[in-house]
């Protein structure tokens, strides 16, 4: 369909496939809003768009409506790796072409799409006379939501980027910034996510309860105070509102894929992977990052370790603290990091060869701490030195609070942070080489495009236990931070009662993250004398469990309390299923109705009735049965427990 007009007051549904969600565009007094509706029943109010820009009248006012084009897309997408393989893409789109009708009669484009299950929308400016380059001093996108709404958030703008514990509050309450994705659930029972997909180039979205009660964008500023400096043709990421009936049907909510683009070359080479690493020992104390007499990487343990993997049947290995830069204290040294110069007692070439002998991928590291600076000069000859030493895989790392960009400190989550975080994920995809990127920008569904990213961090993760994680994070989730991808975990911690590093976790729920947490780069975080010495039998599931997933079901759960989610192996018949409680015990009914027909051999590797995360989290059972998809099995999850099943495909 194909409308030109010029109008002042304009009211226009964009309907989803299936009719059940809309978003109404109004133009009204030269002002443009939406609004959004599921059942016809109201879920964001009236919310007002635009931007104001340095220098310029805002782009907020005077509008006429020139031109709208709407489409229907229906396709199917199929993903290189991740936890399902086929994602619908299918909306309806109009486009709202928009001008000023006074002053430079600037014009600008706001597109809308609707999907059955959420709504997108995205500015963008074309280049026009007078009009070329912009500072974007704000973006005023609201999201006008009940006030009483629940909200599940985590601050932004603190020390510690996204590694904060999920808290339960209204939008009342929403005063300081939050990051996206934020998980809602309205007073009339839906669940939504307000994040933002295709971030590139540009500030990253956080959100506020402004002075008029609404809730709205609070683009990450820039150290010279304003949001982002951008070229025309410039288009925003998109600004996505996922809406489900339940909290566990929000979990597999996958748009944030489909408004990202294809990949635009070939990504066959890139593979998913587990991996064990030279670092919990750095984290129980028993070794260090920075040389001296209790070194962790060095080229005896790096083959150690090597031999370890092979044994483990684990295809790869991290190696941490194996460059120069880690003397003292790291945190605040991090400006010596040499991402080519190996410590004295480590030869990254024999390493390499040693792993290459043996069919182990190595997984290189970079902890930059922040000084992107000092990394950038590196960036090249330090990509170029794994790759040609074989190396596929680095993991890198921004521990510091904030970035040191040009010399001056900004957001690790500010348009510099995000260009900086895409000039390394473009590069290694020229190195053939895959990222997990820990103290991350927050997942917008970019590793569609660029699946060489095949994993971040961007939320506490297990090097928090000892003391900061308390059972309901990993419940929480879910729900929260894996709707922006995977994550690694740092997953498989079997050494629960370590006194330096106390997990609160059961044994089996440690095997139920491996499901339960996607990650396309899977760390078996323990070290390997734990799993060959003292768990063998649980360690089965952590080995056998695969890290590229055809299929996920999710079961059962509530935000926080719960979470139970059935995979579907990419490469063969066989299947999956973990689950997760908080500190509360539960008994959890599953329907196998998701098997096809046949026979499979079940693992269960379960809670005991007796276990406990604090007071006895090595009781589990595993048990093995046959079973068929008419079957059910009844399980139980102890206090901050969990557990794991496998079912193979016998016939
Ligand atoms: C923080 C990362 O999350 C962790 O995995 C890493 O070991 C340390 N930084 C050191 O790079």
């Amino acid at each position: 369909m194909f409308r030109w007009f010029v109008k002042d007051e304009v009211e226009k549904d964009v309907l989803s496939p299936d009719k059940r969600t809309r978003c109404k565009l109004l133009l009204k007094s030269g002002r443009i809003s939406y609004s959004v509706y599921r059942d016809n029943k109201i879920i964001i109010r009236p919310s007002r768009l635009g931007f104001k820009i340095c220098g310029e009248k805002p782009l907020t006012e005077d509008f006429k409506l020139v031109r709208a084009q709407s489409k229907r897309h229906s396709e199917t997408i199929e993903l290189q790796w991740g936890e399902d393989r086929f994602i619908d893409n299918n909306y309806t789109e109009t486009a709202f072409y928009f001008t000023e009708s006074k002053g430079f009669k600037r014009i600008m484009t706001l597109r809308i799409r609707v999907f059955n299950n959420s709504v997108a929308f995205r500015y963008e400016i074309p280049p026009q006379p007078k009009f070329r380059r912009i500072t974007i001093k704000d973006e005023i996108t609201e999201f006008n939501i009940d006030l009483n709404a629940i909200a599940w958030k985590i601050p932004a703008y603190q020390p510690d980027r996204y590694e904060y514990n999920y808290e339960k509050t209204i939008v009342y309450d929403l005063k300081e910034s939050v990051h996206t994705p934020l998980t809602l659930k309205t007073p009339n029972g839906c669940y939504l996510a307000i994040h933002e997909a295709a971030l590139y180039d540009y500030g990253s979205m956080t959100i506020k309860l402004d002075e008029n009660r609404s809730l709205k964008t609070d683009i990450t500023p820039l150290s010279d105070g304003t949001k982002a400096h951008v070229a025309l043709p410039f288009q925003t990421p998109w600004r996505l509102i996922m809406i489900a009936d339940s909290a566990i049907e929000l979990t597999t909510n996958r748009s944030m894929y489909a408004l990202n683009d294809a990949p635009s070359q070939d990504f066959g080479w890139v593979k998913t992977l587990k991996f064990i690493g030279i670092w919990w020992a750095m984290y129980v104390g028993e070794w260090t990052w920075a040389p001296g007499e209790r070194h962790g990487a060095t080229t005896e343990h790096a083959k150690e370790y090597i031999d370890a993997a092979v044994r483990l049947g684990i295809a790869g290995l991290l190696i941490e603290g194996w460059n120069e830069g880690w003397e003292g204290d790291w945190l605040e040294n991090g400006i010596n990091n040499k991402f080519t110069v190996p410590t004295s007692d480590f030869n990254l070439e024999d390493v390499a060869r040693y792993a290459g002998r043996h069919n182990i991928e190595l997984v290189g590291h970079h902890e930059t701490v922040g000084f992107v600076d000092n990394y950038e000069k590196q960036l090249e000859a330090a990509y170029n030195y794994y790759a040609i030493n074989n190396i596929h895989y680095i993991k890198t790392g921004y521990a510091g609070s904030m970035m040191m960009i040009n010399g001056r400190r900004e957001y690790h989550h500010s348009q510099l942070g995000v260009q900086h975080y895409q000039k390394t994920v473009e590069l290694a995809a020229k190195k053939h080489i895959c990222l997990d990127i820990h103290e991350p920008i927050k997942g917008t569904g970019i590793e569609r495009t660029w699946p060489n990213l095949l994993s971040r961090e961007g939320a506490r993760g297990q090097e928090y236990e000892g003391g900061a994680l308390s059972p309901s994070h990993a419940c929480y989730l879910p729900y929260t931070r894996l709707l922006a991808g995977g994550m690694d975990y740092t997953s498989g911690i079997l050494d629960l009662a370590n006194s330096v590093k106390r997990m609160a976790t059961t044994l089996a729920r440690q095997l139920a993250y491996f499901v339960t947490i996607y990650s396309g780069m899977q760390m078996a975080a323990d070290r390997p004398f734990i799993y060959e010495e003292r768990f063998p039998d649980a360690f089965k599931f952590i080995r056998d469990v695969p890290t590229n997933f055809e299929k996920t079901v999710p079961l059962l759960g509530e935000i926080g309390e719960y979470y139970v989610v059935a995979r579907k192996d990419r490469n063969s018949e066989d299947w999956y299923v973990g689950g997760v409680t908080n500190e509360k015990s539960r008994r959890i009914h599953i329907s196998l109705d998701f098997l096809s027909d046949g026979v499979y051999r079940a693992e269960i590797y379960s809670d005991r009735d007796d276990a406990h995360y604090r007071e006895n989290p090595f009781s589990t059972n595993i048990q093995q049965k046959h079973v068929g998809r008419n079957e059910s099995l009844d399980l139980y999850i102890a206090p901050g427990g969990g557990f794991a099943i496998s079912l193979q495909k016998l016939r």
